[in-house]
């Protein structure tokens, strides 16, 4: 088993496939970003199942594949193809902005992938092209139908609130959410990166107490992920939120995650700079007891918490290349 310095037992990989992304959303890449990994530093789908199956031996069981925008990257249900199979691996999900799901929805839920994320933040066609760069609304509706079509359950929104932006936006939706059988998950933004810093955080906690009352809400007791995000339920059950709060209350001491770049670097908190490049050792063909080591020696460099409140100019790598 994965056990970091501070007892937290690693269960959870986010392999991001790609840096690069077809949106620019206001709170990730900058406009005019340029500096995207070159592909000769990619892992080859080859080398990022090696790395899943090392750490499916070590307990891992819960792998996601994210981005920049995952589906950008060449043939990703034949990826998931062969993470669905891998001994050990027990729940295999995606990331996704949504532009092109409806294109790739069917192939990836034949590949035996079990669970979607979908970026959208706002009902609003202006103002998710204000936030994203560009006018993906429909697209990103029109996926969400096909990915249902293709039997994805339970999917969840992500919703970004930014004050003054789209926070008028959410009880919409609530509404959305609710009338199509989506869970919704609010994000406080993190200040990562140059675009995101100056950003500020809608505060979820406060959001909670006024919507309680309103749809009734009672904290769940269910697991909708493995993720931090807490979660409450309508008392006619048909109403799922969750909150993810890194700024008003951060979850650390109960993280269970690492991340993996799209050129096989672990990065061990989103918020720290603590890293451990993996790809030396899969070019040369290092045995698995090697990579096994490599990884527990990652894990041993987790931090403990992030300190995003305390220094937010911290951060100046995006979430696109960390992995969201
Ligand atoms: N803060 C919070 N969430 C972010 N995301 C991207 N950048 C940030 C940030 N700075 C989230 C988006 C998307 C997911 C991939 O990552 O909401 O849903
Ligand atoms: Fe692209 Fe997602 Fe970043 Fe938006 S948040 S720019 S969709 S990677």
């Amino acid at each position: 088993m994965l056990i970091d310095r501070f007892n937290r037992r690693i269960d959870y990989l986010r392999i991001s496939v790609t840096d690069k992304c077809d949106l620019r959303c206001t709170y990730c890449i900058p406009q005019g970003f340029t500096e995207f990994e070159k592909p000769v530093n990619w892992l080859s789908f080859a080398e990022i199942e090696r790395v899943a199956g090392a750490f499916a031996r070590m307990g891992v069981s819960r792998f996601r594949l994210t981005g920049g925008e995952p589906l950008l990257r060449k043939n990703l249900p034949d990826l998931v193809a062969r993470l669905a199979t891998l001994p050990g691996v027990s729940d295999l999900s995606l990331t996704t902005n949504g532009t092109q799901l409806d294109r790739f929805a069917y192939d990836l839920r034949k590949a035996g992938l079990n669970r979607l994320n979908v970026s959208l933040d706002s009902l609003r066609r202006e103002c998710v092209q204000e936030i994203s760069g560009k006018d993906s609304f429909d697209k990103v509706i029109n996926s969400l139908q096909t990915a249902r079509d293709a039997g994805f359950e339970q999917i969840k929104i992500n919703m970004v609130p930014l004050p003054g932006v789209n926070t008028g936006d959410i009880e919409d939706m609530v509404a959305f959410c609710i009338a199509n059988d989506f869970i919704l998950r609010l994000i406080e933004v993190m200040p990562m990166g140059v675009s995101a810093r100056g950003l500020d955080y809608f505060n979820l906690l406060e959001l909670i107490e006024n919507l309680r009352p309103k749809y009734q809400l009672h904290e769940s007791k269910r697991v909708y992920g493995g993720g931090p995000a807490k979660y409450w339920e309508s008392a006619d059950g048909r109403f799922t939120l969750g909150l993810i709060t890194p700024r008003s209350q951060h979850f650390c001491a109960t993280c269970n995650r690492v991340r993996m770049s799209v050129d096989g670097t672990l990065y061990l908190c989103l918020g720290q700079e603590q890293s451990m490049a993996l790809k030396p050792l899969l070019m040369a063909n290092c045995s698995d007891a090697l990579l096994e080591q490599a990884i527990q020696q990652a894990v041993d460099l987790k931090p403990e918490k992030h300190e995003f409140n305390e220094k937010p100019d911290k951060i100046v790598r995006i979430m696109a290349k960390t992995g969201g």
